[in-house]
């Protein structure tokens, strides 16, 4: 068993696609273990993605993502990880194989519709980043 961090990011929420992403997340056989729904800071949304913050792409990603709410959620199942990473399609949408979240609901690169980590260690340290023990519940 392998747990993997999503969010469902603005531009679908906005959309009111969240209940449609969870629903093929589901469909998917992952397992929701934790869900809450958030308006991120900037700051927050700065040190989420701090592996990132030497990219050109950083301070518009870190404004979109703190710009309206996001569904943030932990997934269990066998290689996790990977089965949520297929899932979700390429980053680029226009690059997203056909049947994959980015693919169906995703609006450009940046406005992408869902983030998921994407090997052990950084699902550990984003799993950790917006949910303690208890709020785990699978
Ligand atoms: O989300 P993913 O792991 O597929 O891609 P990433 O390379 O870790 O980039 C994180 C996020 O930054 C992407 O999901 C996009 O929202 C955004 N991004 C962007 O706006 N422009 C790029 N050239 C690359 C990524
Ligand atoms: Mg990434």
């Amino acid at each position: 068993m392998q747990r993997t961090f999503s969010i469902i990011k603005p531009d679908a929420v906005q959309r009111n696609l969240q209940g449609q992403i969870l629903a093929d997340i589901q469909a998917a056989g992952l397992k929701i273990v934790a869900m809450k729904m958030i308006r991120m800071t900037r700051a927050q949304a700065e040190g989420f993605y701090a592996v990132h913050k030497e990219r050109p792409f950083f301070a518009s990603l870190t404004e979109y993502m703190s710009s309206a709410p996001v569904v943030c959620s932990v997934l269990e199942g066998e290689n996790a990880i990977a089965r949520y990473r297929e899932l979700m399609g390429a980053t680029n949408p226009a690059n997203a194989a056909p049947g994959t979240l980015r693919q169906k609901y995703a609006e450009n690169l940046e406005a992408n519709a869902v983030h998921g980590s994407d090997a052990p260690e950084t699902a550990a340290f984003e799993i950790s980043y917006f949910f303690n023990a208890f709020e785990i519940v699978g």
